[in-house]
C-alpha cells in the first residue's frame, strides 16, 4: 500500500535536511510584540514583491452542472495544471481544480444531492474532502482513497525508480473505499446537512501541504431555505474571500519546501519548516492584496482562512461604525448576531460576516488588516466604498436555532494531545503520542451519541474533525472564546491548551480523519482515524 511505504520512508529518516527541533518546542516565526501567533516560519520569496492595492478582486466563477435530474446536480471537474499571472509580469504554475484558483465555486442547496466527477489531469494521485460536509465514507476523501492521475507516466515512473518501494503502490485500488476507477472519481454528496461556508481542497496522505499550496482549494456554498429567509446581502453583496499566504521564486513559480520535491516518496518539509510554511504574499481570491469596489451597503463576507499554516487576526481599518457582525461560521448559521471588532481565523476556519459599508463615508477607502503579522503580511485587502445605496437591509435578531450539546450527554470522554515528537528517528507531530496511520483506530463512535473530547495542544494546532461539526464547550478554566460560538469544524488550539467539546456523532458510518489542519503537522503524521457505527 501506498501510505505505509510513504510512512515507513519517514521512519527511516529519509528526511535529508531536518534540523533538530527540540521535542515540545515548535519554531515560531510569526511574532508580534514579543508573543508568537503563528506555528510556522517564513519562507521569504525571491522575487520583489507586487504592490498592495493596485489590482482588483476577482470572486471564482460558479460552476455549473453538466446535468440535473429531479433531486440532483452533476458536474465534472478536471484537475489540471494551469498558468496564472499571479504576481504581474509572471507566470506561476498552478494546480487547479478546472483551470482556476481558487476552483470554482460549488452552489448547492439543502435537499438537492451535488455529485461531482473528478477527472485527475494531474501527474500525480489526488484526494478530493469536502471539509465541512456530512459525507459518507467513499466520497469523504479519506487520505488513500486516490483519484489516480488519466497519465500515469510521471507517477509510475518514480515508483518504478524506487523499485524497492514500489510492490505495494502497483496495486491501484488496495485498500481503497468507493470509486477505484484511473483517471476519474466520482463523489457524491448529499449535503442533508444546515446552510453553510464549506470549501473544498486536496487530501493526499502526506502531501496535503504541497498539493493545496500549488492551488487545490475552492469555495463550496451551501443553501438553505431557512438561510434564504433571512434575506441575506446577495448577488453582487455577497463575496466569498479566500485568504492565503505564498511566496514565490525569482521566476514567478511558488516556493514550497517539499524534502521530496517528486511528492512521491517522501513526505514532508524541511527541517526549518516542520513547524508550518508561513508565506510573505497575501492573496485574496489568487489576487496579491487586491482592492474591491463596494457600495455604500450591507455586504456579506463569507472568510476562509485557506492558508497551510498562517493564523489571521482580521480587522477593518477604519472601523465600520456597525462593527464586523458574526452571522455565521464553519457549521453554518449562529443563533443571534454577534458584534466583532476583528475576528481570529486558523487555517481552515470560516466566518460568515455582515459589514454595512454605508455606514462609511462615500469615498472612504477601507483596510482590511491582520493584527497578527506586521509590515506587508499585516495588511491583506482594501474595500473603496462608493455611494450611498438606500437599499438598506435589516439583519433579523434571530438567526437560527442550534441544538445545544451538554457535557452530560456525552457516553465518553476521550482525550487526545496534540505535540511534537519522535516519528521513527524524526521530528514530527503526534496525536496521543502516536503517529497517522490508516490502520490505527483512536476512537470509536456510536451514530447518534454525544461524545466530550479533551484536546491538549503544546503549540498552536488548528484541529479539524471530519463527518461532524462540534461545540466548544470549554477552554481551560474558561468557557467557549469570543470566536467559538456555533457549529465548528475547526478549533484554534492555543500553546499549552486544554480545550473540551461536544460532538454528536450522526449521518453514516465508517473511517474518518481527525487532524490538525496546519498542512505541514498533518502531513508529518498529526492525523488519526475515528470510526463511526
Ligand atoms: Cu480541510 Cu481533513 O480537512
Ligand atoms: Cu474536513
Ligand atoms: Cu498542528
Amino acid at each position: 500500500m501506498t501510505p505505509q511505504i510513504s510512512r515507513r520512508g519517514f521512519i527511516a529518516g529519509v528526511f535529508g535536511g531536518l534540523v533538530a527541533v527540540g521535542v515540545g518546542v515548535p519554531i515560531v516565526m510569526s511574532v508580534v510584540d514579543g508573543s508568537p501567533t503563528s506555528t510556522g516560519n517564513l519562507l521569504v520569496s525571491r522575487l520583489p514583491r507586487p504592490r498592495a492595492f493596485t489590482r482588483r478582486l476577482t470572486i471564482p466563477p460558479v460552476l455549473r452542472p453538466t446535468r440535473s435530474d429531479a433531486d440532483a446536480d452533476y458536474y465534472e471537474v478536471h484537475q489540471q495544471i494551469s498558468q496564472a499571472e499571479i504576481i504581474s509580469g509572471f507566470k506561476t504554475e498552478l494546480w487547479t481544480y478546472g483551470g482556476s484558483f481558487p476552483g470554482p465555486t460549488v452552489e448547492s442547496s439543502r435537499g438537492r444531492r451535488v455529485v461531482i466527477d473528478y477527472v485527475n489531469d494531474l501527474p500525480l494521485p489526488t484526494v478530493v474532502h469536502l471539509h465541512g460536509g456530512r459525507t459518507p465514507v467513499e466520497s469523504d476523501g479519506y487520505p488513500i482513497d486516490y483519484v489516480y492521475p488519466v497519465d500515469r507516466t510521471y507517477y509510475d515512473q518514480q515508483l518504478n525508480d524506487h523499485a524497492h518501494m514500489s510492490s505495494g503502490q502497483s496495486m491501484p485500488g488496495m485498500s481503497m473505499v468507493g470509486d477505484t476507477r484511473d483517471g476519474r472519481r466520482t463523489y457524491t454528496y448529499p449535503l442533508d446537512q444546515r446552510a453553510a461556508t464549506l470549501w473544498y481542497h486536496d487530501h493526499r496522505m502526506d502531501f496535503t501541504g504541497a498539493s493545496v499550496w500549488r492551488g487545490l482549494a475552492g469555495f463550496h456554498l451551501h443553501r438553505d431555505d431557512e438561510e434564504q429567509a433571512l434575506g441575506l446581502p446577495s448577488g453582487s453583496r455577497e463575496l466569498p474571500l479566500m485568504i492565503v499566504d505564498r511566496s514565490f521564486d525569482a521566476n514567478g513559480a511558488l516556493l514550497y519546501p517539499s524534502i521530496d520535491p517528486t511528492l512521491v516518496h517522501t513526505p514532508g518539509v524541511t527541517g526549518d519548516y516542520i513547524a508550518g510554511v508561513l508565506g510573505d504574499v497575501m492573496l485574496v481570491n489568487g489576487t496579491p492584496w487586491p482592492f474591491a469596489e463596494v457600495a455604500g451597503a450591507s455586504y456579506r463576507l463569507r472568510f476562509l482562512n485557506a492558508s497551510n499554516a498562517r493564523r489571521l487576526s482580521l480587522r477593518l481599518d477604519p472601523p465600520p461604525p456597525g462593527g464586523i457582525i458574526e452571522i455565521g461560521t464553519d457549521g453554518g448559521l449562529l443563533e443571534v448576531p454577534i458584534k466583532h471588532d476583528h475576528l481570529v481565523l486558523a487555517p481552515a476556519q470560516r466566518f460568515d460576516v455582515i459589514v454595512d459599508f454605508a455606514g462609511y463615508a462615500p469615498g472612504t477607502v477601507v483596510t482590511l488588516r491582520n493584527d497578527l503579522d506586521s509590515g506587508r503580511m499585516g495588511e491583506v485587502m482594501q474595500f473603496a466604498v462608493g455611494d450611498t445605496a438606500h437599499d438598506s437591509f435589516t439583519l433579523p435578531e434571530q438567526l437560527s436555532t442550534i441544538e445545544r450539546l451538554r457535557a452530560e450527554d456525552a457516553v465518553v470522554t476521550r482525550s487526545f494531545q496534540f505535540r511534537a515528537g519522535q516519528v521513527g528517528d524524526m521530528n514530527g507531530w503526534l496525536i496521543g503520542g502516536r503517529p497517522f496511520s490508516p490502520d490505527d483506530i483512536s476512537a470509536t463512535a456510536a451514530l447518534g451519541s454525544v461524545e466530550v473530547w479533551e484536546l491538549f495542544a503544546d503549540s498552536y494546532h488548528p484541529v479539524h474533525i471530519h463527518l461532524n461539526p462540534f461545540q466548544i464547550l470549554q477552554r481551560g478554566a474558561n468557557g467557549p472564546g469570543q470566536f467559538d460560538a456555533g457549529w465548528k469544524d475547526t478549533i484554534d488550539l492555543n500553546p499549552g491548551e486544554q480545550a473540551r467539546i461536544a460532538i454528536k456523532f450522526d449521518g453514516y458510518p465508517g473511517k474518518y480523519v481527525f487532524h490538525c489542519h496546519n498542512l505541514e503537522h498533518e502531513d508529518m503524521a498529526m492525523m488519526a482515524n475515528f470510526e463511526t457505527r
